[in-house]
C-alpha cells in the first residue's frame, strides 16, 4: 500500500501570526490603569484622578504615564513603545464627557 501524507501536503500553518503584540488603545487601558481609574476613568482607586472630568492636555497626559505621579506608577518600563503611549493618551480623553 501506499501511504499518502494527507496531513502534511500543507506548510502554510506555519505562518503563524508573528505580530500579537499590538494590543488595542482599550486592552492597554484595562490591562495597565484600570485597576485604579476603572473602566470608564472614574473610579478613584487610592486617590486616582477621574479621567473623565481631567482637563489635562495630551503632552501633560503622557508625562503623568511616563513619570507617575503621587499614587501613580510610572509606567516607562511597562509601556516601551511610544505608539503604545500615543494610543493610550488619545484613549484617555475620549473617555471625558
Ligand atoms: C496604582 C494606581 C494607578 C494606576 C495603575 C494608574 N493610575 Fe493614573 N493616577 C493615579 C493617581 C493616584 C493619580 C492622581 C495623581 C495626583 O495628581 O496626585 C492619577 C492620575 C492620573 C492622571 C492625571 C489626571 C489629572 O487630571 O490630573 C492621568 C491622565 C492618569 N492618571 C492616567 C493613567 C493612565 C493612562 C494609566 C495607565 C497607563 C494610569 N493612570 C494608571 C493612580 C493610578
Amino acid at each position: 500500500m501506499f501511504f499518502g501524507c494527507l496531513g502534511c501536503s500543507d506548510n502554510s500553518e506555519a505562518s503563524y501570526s508573528s505580530n500579537n503584540k499590538t494590543e488595542s488603545p482599550k486592552e492597554l487601558f484595562l490591562l495597565h490603569c484600570a485597576a485604579c481609574h476603572g473602566e470608564k476613568g472614574d473610579l478613584g482607586v487610592s486617590g486616582a484622578k477621574n479621567l473623565r472630568t481631567s482637563s489635562l492636555r495630551s503632552v501633560e497626559i503622557r508625562k503623568i504615564i511616563y513619570e507617575g505621579k503621587n499614587g501613580m506608577p510610572s509606567f516607562k518600563g511597562i509601556l516601551t513603545e511610544k505608539q503604545q503611549v500615543d494610543s493610550l493618551v488619545n484613549y484617555v480623553m475620549t473617555l471625558r464627557d
